[in-house]
């Protein structure tokens, strides 16, 4: 799996990878279940977020990058997210990079335990393997940021599917607040 030396072109505000390899979008109704509340109707189908990624290999010898661009918006009172997942090789770790907005990294292991990081323009946060990772849009402007991530740790988005994290990120009078989540019983 030899790759050559090469340059992709990042719009630090909007997180366009250029060239892109590879681009998804995920809507509303790809995360069906995933809020406490179902979306009102006159949400329709929106756009939740957009990842754009390089692709290399998905061997330990290479390093899987992306942008991901996180749409400002809410269901019920919690924050637009991404579905968020374990790695699938559990110890394979990961590094976010801040670009733009304001969010929430929330992190939780197969324990229980659990952290919540700030990403703003600028930060850094190192997801250690066995944290699964989830990010959350808390602003009123897009949230971008880069991740890479070891190259064959791949997604295991099951397991966090139903019940989610111990922790929501929600919209309360004073601020983002970080609540218990009822539907988790770990
Ligand atoms: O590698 C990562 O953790 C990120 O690039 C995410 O894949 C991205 O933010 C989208 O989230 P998810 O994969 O949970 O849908
Ligand atoms: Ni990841």
């Amino acid at each position: 799996d030899a790759v050559a030396p090469f340059n992709v072109l990042m719009e630090l505000d909007k997180g366009v990878l250029e060239p892109t390899d590879h681009t998804k979008r995920r809507h509303l109704s790809d995360m069906h279940g995933m809020y406490l509340e179902e979306p009102d109707e006159a949400a329709g189908d929106a756009l939740v977020y957009t990842v754009h990624e390089i692709v290399v290999p998905e061997s330990p010898d290479h390093i899987q990058c992306s942008t991901t661009i996180l749409q400002p918006g809410r269901v019920g009172r919690e924050f637009f997210m991404t579905k968020g997942h374990f790695h699938e090789v559990r110890g394979r770790s990961e590094v976010y990079l801040g670009l733009r907005g304001e969010g929430r990294l929330v992190m939780a292991t197969e324990g229980g335990d659990h952290a919540v990081e700030h990403i703003v323009p600028g930060s850094v946060s190192y997801v250690p393997g066995g944290w699964a990772h989830r990010s959350v849009n808390i602003g009123s402007e897009l949230l971008v940021f880069f991740a890479a991530y070891v190259g064959d740790a791949g997604h295991d988005y099951a397991t966090i599917e139903d019940e989610g994290l111990p922790v929501l990120l929600t919209d309360a009078p004073d601020g983002p607040r970080v609540e218990r989540n009822p539907r988790y019983t770990q």
